[in-house]
């Protein structure tokens, strides 16, 4: 596929997607949703890559879902199109880690989209908020669900129903940023710790990965069974043996993948 809204590089084996609409403010149109699920397929496809970054701009990671492509929807055609479902969800899927680095706005469906990653780093100058009650709508990208198990019933609420932002401080006390890092630094520090989980094993990447999902999906004791299970898995790879090997040598492990 050809990006117009997006490009797709590869740092090292870290998949770095930028988001690439400035007109807009990244507002995330149909189109642009489209190439994201190709670009984030595509790196879920590539053996080379470990782990991806989604970013965007400094002035924006992405305003929104595009608010002329909403206006000429109504029901039975947002509904008969699948509108969200159909070319959003992609980031959410993978199974290999996904940063989001954000700096400046988040919005909507932008801060949905940021949430779908598995953590957020923050540039200095991030806002993050779900402004749709502000057009007379609700947010339809999971802004009520995940921004909820984020920060808390309390803040969730307040920002779903004022639309009011929050900025990179108080995103990062809340728990909704992993941390804040100045602008200048966002996509280097993302890469580079994206880069540092791409080089660990990659089994156990992606089963810590699933295991911390799950428990935002079952009750305590199903989640810990979930991970003993895994856990007990673990003892049948090559890169148990060679990690546990490597501590004991004091030396640097030699991951196989496998
Ligand atoms: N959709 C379409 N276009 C958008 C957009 C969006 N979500 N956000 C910004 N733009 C466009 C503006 O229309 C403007 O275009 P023109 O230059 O052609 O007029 C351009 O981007 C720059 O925007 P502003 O002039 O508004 O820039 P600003 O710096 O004054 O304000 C802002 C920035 C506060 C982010 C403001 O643009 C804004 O409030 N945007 C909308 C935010 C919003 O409501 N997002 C939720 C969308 S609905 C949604 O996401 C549903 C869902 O859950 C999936």
């Amino acid at each position: 596929m050809t990006y117009q809204n997006l490009t797709l590089e590869t740092r090292g084996n870290v998949a770095l997607i930028t988001l690439n609409r400035p007109k807009a403010l990244n507002a995330l149109s149909s189109a642009l949703m489209d190439e994201l699920t190709d670009a984030v397929r595509a790196a879920e496809a590539d053996d080379g890559v470990g782990a991806m970054v989604i970013t965007g701009s400094d002035k924006a990671f992405a305003a929104g879902a595009d608010i002329g492509e909403l206006k000429a929807h109504d029901f039975a055609r947002a509904y008969v199109e699948n509108l969200i479902s159909r070319n959003w969800e992609e980031p959410a899927r993978a199974r290999k880690p996904v940063i989001a680095a954000v700096a400046g706005y988040a919005l909507g469906g932008g801060c949905e989209l940021a949430m779908m990653c598995d953590f957020i780093i923050a540039a200095d100058n991030a806002k993050f908020g779900q402004p749709e009650i502000r057009i007379g709508v609700v947010p339809g990208a999971g802004g009520t669900q995940r921004l909820t198990r984020f920060v808390g019933k309390s803040k969730a609420m307040e920002m779903c129903l004022t639309g009011r932002m929050m900025d990179a401080g108080e995103a990062e006390r809340a728990g909704l940023a992993s941390r804040v890092v100045p602008l200048a630094d966002l996509v280097d520090e993302a890469v580079k710790t994206a880069q540092a989980i791409a080089e660990l094993s990659r089994p156990a990447v992606m089963a810590t990965k699933e295991l911390v999902n799950t428990a935002y999906e079952t009750t305590l004791s199903e989640g810990i069974r979930a991970e003993r299970r895994l856990f007990h898995a673990m003892f049948s790879t090559a890169d148990k043996d060679e990690g546990m090997a490597a501590f004991l040598e004091k030396r640097e492990p030699d991951w196989k993948h496998r």
